[in-house]
């Protein structure tokens, strides 16, 4: 028994065509990696830029593997790393399809590392990587759709669809942005800053 939401009381001819729909399952994707000295920064942690790396790396895994063609990274949704990783680590990201658009899809990606002496697990960051295919001649290619098959599923794509609206709003508002030309107007903006201000 499936149900195909906003279709329950349409006639089953009146349904899309869903057999190319993939399930959550199908494309979910763990990529597990020893943190090795080479990816440590000056402080002897691991740079950003190796955990932002292997994000975007089980992101394309995923995202390839529902789209069933080559995709690149649209945007990155917030990567805040909220504790550090350590040398010797073992850093595993788990990837899984939140939400599909029409040639867009959204995988959400959640980052743990492990001390392998003391087995504690840390989470490290969770992120949402906007991901878009593309066919042979390099045009956006339709995304098949999604199965949700449980309540984690559906969760995850309403959050994913109400993220998309908000940054839609956001970027209205960012392009809004208006610097006045008069020294003046700029200089009562920026009272409490720690700048100086030289007219000239
Ligand atoms: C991302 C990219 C494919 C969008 O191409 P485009 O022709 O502008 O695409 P469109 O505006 O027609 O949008 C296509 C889809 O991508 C989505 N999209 C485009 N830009 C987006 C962004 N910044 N954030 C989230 N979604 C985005 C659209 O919402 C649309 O989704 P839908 O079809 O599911 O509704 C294009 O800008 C690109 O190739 N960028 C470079 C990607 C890359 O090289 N990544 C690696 C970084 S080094």
């Amino acid at each position: 028994m499936f149900y195909i939401a906003g279709y329950k009381q349409k006639t089953m001819s009146a349904l899309p065509d869903t057999s190319t729909f993939k399930t959550v399952h199908f494309s979910a994707t763990t990529i597990t990696e020893l943190m090795i000295p080479s990816y440590s920064n000056f402080g002897g942690k691991i740079h950003g830029g190796i955990l932002l790396s292997l994000m975007d790396k089980v992101a394309y895994v995923c995202a390839a593997k529902h789209a069933g063609n080559y995709c690149v990274t649209a945007s990155i949704d917030t990567v805040d790393f909220l504790q550090p990783v350590e040398v010797g680590d073992l850093v595993s990201l788990m990837a899984s399809v939140n939400y599909v658009g029409n040639t867009s899809l959204v995988v959400g990606i959640r980052v743990i590392s492990e001390n392998i002496k003391t087995n504690i697990i840390k989470h490290t960051n969770t992120s949402y990587f906007t991901m878009v295919a593309r066919d042979e001649q390099n045009k956006p290619a339709q995304i098949p759709g999604l199965i949700l098959e449980n309540r984690t599923h559906v969760r995850r794509f309403i959050e994913a669809k109400r993220r998309k609206e908000i940054k839609q709003n956001y970027k209205h508002e960012v392009d809004e942005i208006a610097v006045p030309d008069g020294f003046d107007e700029c200089e009562q903006l920026l009272t409490g800053e720690r700048v100086i201000l030289i007219n000239n």
